[in-house]
């Protein structure tokens, strides 16, 4: 389904009834990622998930993505559909926009769960490799696609998971650039978020992955506990909704 948010387009999806439970995907994902756990999740929640601006069926709305500006796209996702509270439950950047969601409604989240994420901001490192990323894309847009989405997965789920790496690359070339590079600046220019994760008063979760390849399992750990969240540590790379799924399923299932 189809919702209008500054004039845009943004496509969402709902299942099941009872409390909201609200996933926000990642970088180069769409909705399409929950897929494998609805069946789980919408027997006792109405789950909520839609494909966030400049990926999969939605819109770009603006130059630059901020974790801001897509937070408040699920905002008035919420208001559209008249959803008072939510668990948020974010994969990656999903929960860099969680976070930032968090922020600015504190009082519409009743958990907060990330995958894969981190409230760090970008090292100075990091926001080179952005500025690096903005280029190549434009000249070489598949094989930066490409590359992005393979560098996310251990070594040794690359054979085992190749035909659902081959599925999320084939679904990210349909993405239009524009909105890839929205979300690159975006990530690029986001705040650390420690003490909004700090501060949230209510149940929180975080599942981290030992090889994952752009979170860094011992700061992460750490910070997960200076944060007082509750911390679940899986083997693989970044990719744990697919390298992992019974343990990201049995995951959720325990938070919700
Ligand atoms: C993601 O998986 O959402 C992104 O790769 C996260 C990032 O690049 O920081």
């Amino acid at each position: 389904m189809i919702f209008k948010f500054q004039n845009k387009s943004i496509f969402y999806e709902t299942y099941g009834e009872g409390p909201a439970m609200l996933l926000v995907h990642g970088f180069l994902e769409s909705s399409n990622m929950w897929k494998p756990f609805l069946e789980e999740l919408s027997k006792k929640n109405i789950v909520v998930m839609l494909d966030l601006p400049g990926h999969g069926s939605s819109d770009v709305l603006a130059e630059t993505h901020s974790m801001e500006l897509m937070a408040e796209t699920i905002h008035a996702l919420l208001e559209y559909l008249n959803i008072e509270t939510i668990t948020l439950v974010g994969h990656s950047m999903g929960g860099y926009i969680s976070l930032a969601f968090v922020e600015k409604y504190p009082e519409k989240v009743e958990k907060l769960v990330l995958i894969n994420s981190t409230p760090l901001a970008d090292s100075e490192e990091g926001k080179r490799n952005r500025d690096r990323a903005l280029k190549v894309i434009d000249q070489t847009p598949k094989a930066y696609i490409s590359m992005a989405i393979g560098n996310l997965f251990a070594e040794e789920s690359r054979d085992k998971f190749s035909d659902e790496i081959e599925n999320q690359k084939t679904e990210a070339y349909s993405f239009p650039l524009e909105g890839i590079k929205a979300a690159i600046r975006g990530m690029r220019d986001r705040k650390n978020r420690t003490e909004v994760l700090k501060n949230f008063p209510r149940e929180k979760f975080i599942l981290l992955a030992a090889e994952d390849p752009i979170m860094p399992i011992a700061e992460n750990t750490h910070l997960a506990k200076e944060t007082n969240t509750f911390v679940k540590i899986v083997s693989g790379g970044h990719m744990s909704s697919i390298e992992k799924r019974p343990e990201v399923e049995e995951f959720l299932h325990f938070v919700g």
